[in-house]
């Protein structure tokens, strides 16, 4: 990776710099995917300065492992407001100032890792300092340097919203400088799912109503809302996972095969099934809230916020008519288990299990030994830990951020998937209206508490 790059950091002292895109910066950095004199550049309302921004991401960095001072050398901070116009202009300074020393104009990343209601303002602001090409006016550079948005979900908080902002955004960027982000597409287990289901042709004419019951999307976590509060209040375990991982997770378990895998290709098979999508009518969904969560920091006291919901849904295909797809999560459950079970008629299962122990599972039945002619229920199971040399190597952020440097957006959203994303959002969210917000106590998943 020749060009240098600059990867400026809006949000860089909360939780997701914190926990995930320091550590996949420095190991990114470490391989030599990242230019050596890349530039991390964190913008932040606190005034920590250079000095502060590296203790503050040497501390993250320790809590998995060993900081490197080469990557730490590499990191530096602009103390801005993300509303201020001034504070953006002021960016844009600094960073035609390092291409300026540096002697060449660096290609630029845009991560915007904060919660959804600063999305239109950063792009406004983004706009107003000239930023949204890669070299100041007049400065030197040759054509193929470029500035691109890698954007978080949820990519709005409804469908209009979402609009919005990619009406915004269009007018702004081309949509081949537009990442919107959904880390799980980038998880090895994820993409597996299309590898396994493509090249192993025994289960393709098993794939479809007459021969698979059900599905069961299922992303259960143990941990609780801890120190992300002030951001999930707003958001909520559907809007939070669901509108996004898990509907993503059911278009690739149940997509077509693309025509190829090129981006343009898995994109449109994804929103192709997305967009055949629709509430189960006979099924409410339901939501749910720990007990104790209104007293989580940056919580409302009276927050009506579900941090467990359920829902089914069905595509409405020739394949797929018919078989109910349910979609559960929460936080603060007994158990962390984020797993894809598809359960065939006659009783065999096999799951994609994506968390804790990544790989497949298929259940089906033995003769057990003896005279008698009983059958048990027994696993065939593969996880990649156990396969020495073949263990995941890639934590789904550093996919992200690579494959943003390369411009491969087959792992991003494109518009017409998030315009599906929140179609069957919305009708979920219909849906539970009729019912009251449960409790349940924390480590209990509320089918069981009634
Ligand atoms: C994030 C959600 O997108 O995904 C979190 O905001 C959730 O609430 C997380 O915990 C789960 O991701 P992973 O990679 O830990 O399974």
């Amino acid at each position: 990776m020749n060009a240098s790059i600059s990867v400026i950091i809006f949000g860089a002292t909360g939780d997701l710099y914190e926990t995930r895109l320091s550590h996949a910066l420095q190991a990114l950095f470490a391989q030599g995917l990242l230019s050596q004199d890349v530039r991390i550049v964190g913008f932040g309302r606190r005034p920590l300065g250079d000095e502060g921004f590296r203790a503050f991401t040497a501390a993250a960095l320790a809590k998995k492992g060993d900081a490197s001072s080469d990557f730490l050398a590499r990191c530096s901070y602009v103390q801005g407001d993300l509303g201020s116009q001034d504070d953006f202009i002021k960016l844009g300074r600094y960073l035609a100032e390092g291409d300026k020393k540096a002697g060449s104009c660096s290609n630029k990343i845009f991560y915007l890792a904060v919660p959804p209601p600063f999305y239109a303002g950063i792009f406004a602001n983004i706009a107003a300092a000239g930023l949204t090409v890669p070299c100041a006016p007049g400065e030197s550079h040759d054509d193929t340097s470029w500035t691109r948005v890698l954007v978080e979900k949820p990519f709005g908080k409804d469908g209009a919203e979402a609009e919005r902002l990619d009406r915004m955004l269009g007018e702004l960027f081309d949509e081949s400088q537009i990442f919107r982000i959904d880390h799980y597409l980038a998880k090895e287990t994820m993409q597996n799912i299309l590898a396994f289901r493509f090249a192993n042709p025994m289960f393709m004419p098993l794939w479809n109503k007459d021969h698979i019951e059900r599905m069961k999307i299922i992303v259960h976590e143990e941990k609780t809302v801890g120190a992300r509060g002030g951001f999930y209040d707003g958001v909520g375990a559907l809007r939070d996972v669901g509108q996004n991982h898990m509907l993503q997770m059911l278009a690739l378990v149940a997509m077509e095969q693309p025509l190829d895998m090129s981006a343009s290709a898995v994109r449109s098979a994804r929103a192709g099934i997305l967009g055949g999508v629709r509430l189960d009518p006979g099924i409410a969904p339901f939501r749910a809230q720990y007990a104790g969560y209104r007293d989580e920091p940056g919580v409302a006291k009276d927050s009506a916020t579900e941090t467990f919901f359920r829902a089914t849904v069905g595509v409405d295909d020739d394949r797929w008519r018919g078989v109910p797809f349910e979609l559960e999560s929460g936080k603060a459950l007994g158990a962390s288990r984020v797993a894809i079970e598809v359960h065939f008629k006659g009783g065999n299962m096999l799951a994609f299990a994506i968390q804790p122990r990544e790989g497949i599972r298929l259940k089906f039945w033995f003769k057990r030994p003896g005279f008698d002619a009983a059958l048990e229920e027994r696993e065939l199971s593969f996880g990649y830990a156990d396969d020495a040399g073949g263990a995941i190597s890639h934590d789904a952020y550093e996919r992200v951020l690579y494959d943003c440097i390369r411009g491969d957006q087959a792992l991003f959203i494109s518009t017409e998937e998030i315009v599906e994303e929140w179609r069957i959002t919305a009708a979920i969210i219909r849906g539970w209206q009729a019912v009251s917000l449960r409790l349940y106590p924390m480590g209990v998943a509320p089918e069981s508490v009634q």
